[in-house]
């Protein structure tokens, strides 16, 4: 059995090689790991392990690796936050490029990447805002301490899971399906560079091998297990590498403008992002709230006439109106649902916004339309359209779990619990609100809790057609939801 004290002092050299103050399993997880650590080197005095760490030697660092590799938590999705998505698309990214045309060259770093989603949705956005690039040198770094992050990464092929909130257009146009799963294109992979970089105890040589001058860094979701001093000395090396009126970007409340004082902080509605200029900063102008992102449509034939407008009587027609066969009109929502699994916001905004015209309180349409000003980033939109439905239905989930994700994606996520936990007290079998508290309780290491969860809601999936969307969830059908469940959570 491992004692108390031994638990500390290896948390405590964990903090002082990796900056974690707080390891997001719960004792007996870790517990378990270190004692399946030790059975795998075969030593039997927990103490010896400890100093078998802290030796400096190359079997060590193995060790650090594989330690390093079960305990580190590497949650992550492509196009993660739709707000900070959209302000990349919308407001970072176009500037980084349109400053770029000199040198034709950009440089980003994302740091703690885990698997590469992060990364390589950035690098879909500039292919996408940019397509003609070929003569531009675009450096996208992505760094982790997580070797076997690092490598998958590399083979980039990813599960529907990581897809769960992508716009299916990125899905259709940047990957091609495997029998591993789905697997990433050269072109957008060539974008890519992943280099192992510990945050808190770079080496001088691993530092500036990375280079300097970067226009942006983004490091999200991995400052909530530092500590403050460890913040403090990443943000500093992180002023240190931005290039003058570059831009690091964290995640939501992880870094206050106390911690970030070099920089000058620009609040959007979306999220704050801080610059590194000796001019005075403005808010970006009604920043985000541009319109819907006109992505290429996938399916143009097969969008055209997808709305109900009748059809314009053909001249000389034989048949008198009694006779003219009338076909069902298509349910909205089904029309709706199946421009959003294309991936054509626009065209199922524009849909909604005529059918509510005429039919103010269809609920379903305000929740697809709240669902939708989400996924693209108008938090503020949607959020309004929500409360405005808890006024006028206030037992429907819907608009809960739409508030629910936009306090996840801001980083509150007691908020997000509450109103998670609010779903299901009214409804049980709403399984992704199931999903994504179970997933807030697996980062804080509470792994009963999520289990319970768990199962409960691969039980609400199998009730479900295996080949229907898993609705609210973009780009996945039911029977792949349960199968990256049970192959990965359930063991979590
Ligand atoms: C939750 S993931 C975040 C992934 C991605 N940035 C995102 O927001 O989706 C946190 C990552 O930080 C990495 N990490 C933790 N401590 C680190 C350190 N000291 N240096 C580098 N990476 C670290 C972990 O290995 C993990 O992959």
């Amino acid at each position: 059995m491992l004692s108390g004290s031994l638990t500390e002092k290896l948390k405590q050299i964990i903090l002082n090689r990796v900056g974690i103050k707080e390891i997001s399993r719960d004792e007996n997880q870790l517990k378990a790991i270190i004692l399946s650590r030790l059975k795998k080197l075969r030593i039997t005095n927990t103490d010896e392990y400890v100093h078998y760490l802290l030796s400096s030697s190359r079997e060590s660092e193995k060790e650090w690796d594989e330690l390093l590799n079960q305990l580190l938590i590497g949650e992550t999705y492509f196009f993660r936050d739709s707000g900070q998505i959209a302000l990349l698309r919308n407001v970072i990214l176009p500037e980084l490029i349109d400053c770029g045309k000199l040198s034709k060259t950009i440089k980003i770093w994302s740091a703690g990447c885990s698997t590469g989603e992060e990364p390589y949705s950035i690098a879909m956005l500039i292919d996408e805002l940019l397509p003609d690039h070929a003569g531009w040198n675009i450096n996208i770094i992505g760094t982790d301490i997580c070797t076997s992050a690092l490598d998958r990464a590399r083979k980039a092929i990813y599960s529907p899971w990581s897809f769960r909130a992508v716009n299916p257009y990125y899905k259709n146009r940047y990957f091609y399906d495997t029998f591993q799963g789905y697997q990433l294109n050269s072109n957008i992979r060539s974008m890519v560079d992943f280099r192992y970089y510990n945050l808190i105890q770079p080496d001088s040589k691993s530092y500036y091998s990375l280079g300097l001058e970067f226009d942006l860094i983004i490091c999200r979701n991995v400052f909530i297990y530092f500590d403050e001093k460890m913040i403090r000395h990443c943000v500093g090396n992180f002023y240190n590498s931005i290039a003058w009126e570059g831009y690091l970007l964290c995640g939501h409340a992880e870094i206050s403008q106390s911690k970030a004082a070099d920089f000058k902080t620009i609040f959007s509605p979306e999220s704050a992002i801080y610059k590194k200029t000796t001019k005075s900063i403005t808010s970006f102008s009604p920043a985000v709230t541009t319109p819907i992102p006109e992505l290429p449509k996938l399916f143009p034939a097969a969008e055209e006439k997808m709305f109900f407008i009748p059809e314009a009587p053909v001249k000389g027609n034989i048949l008198s109106s009694k006779e003219i066969p009338v076909s069902p009109k298509p349910d909205p929502e089904k029309v709706i649902k199946s421009l959003i699994e294309k991936g054509d916001y626009r065209t199922a905004i524009q849909e909604i916004e005529e059918y509510l015209s005429i039919n103010k309180n269809d609920f379903k349409l305000k929740v697809l339309a709240a669902n939708i000003y989400a996924n693209i980033g108008q938090h503020l939109k949607a959020e309004q359209l929500c409360t405005e439905l808890q006024l006028s239905h206030p037992f429907e989930v819907e608009p809960f779990y739409i508030l629910a994700q936009i306090a996840n994606d801001r980083g509150d996520t007691n908020q997000a619990m509450t109103l998670y936990k609010k779903i299901l007290y009214l409804n049980p079998n709403y399984f992704a609100a199931s999903i994504e508290l179970a997933a807030i309780y697996i980062n804080r290491g509470e792994n009963v809790k999520s289990q319970k969860l768990l199962s409960a809601a691969i039980e609400d999936l199998k009730k479900l057609s295996p080949s229907d969307l898993a609705f609210p969830y973009n780009a996945i059908k039911i029977g792949e939801l349960i199968m990256e469940l049970e192959k990965n959570f359930t063991k979590a």
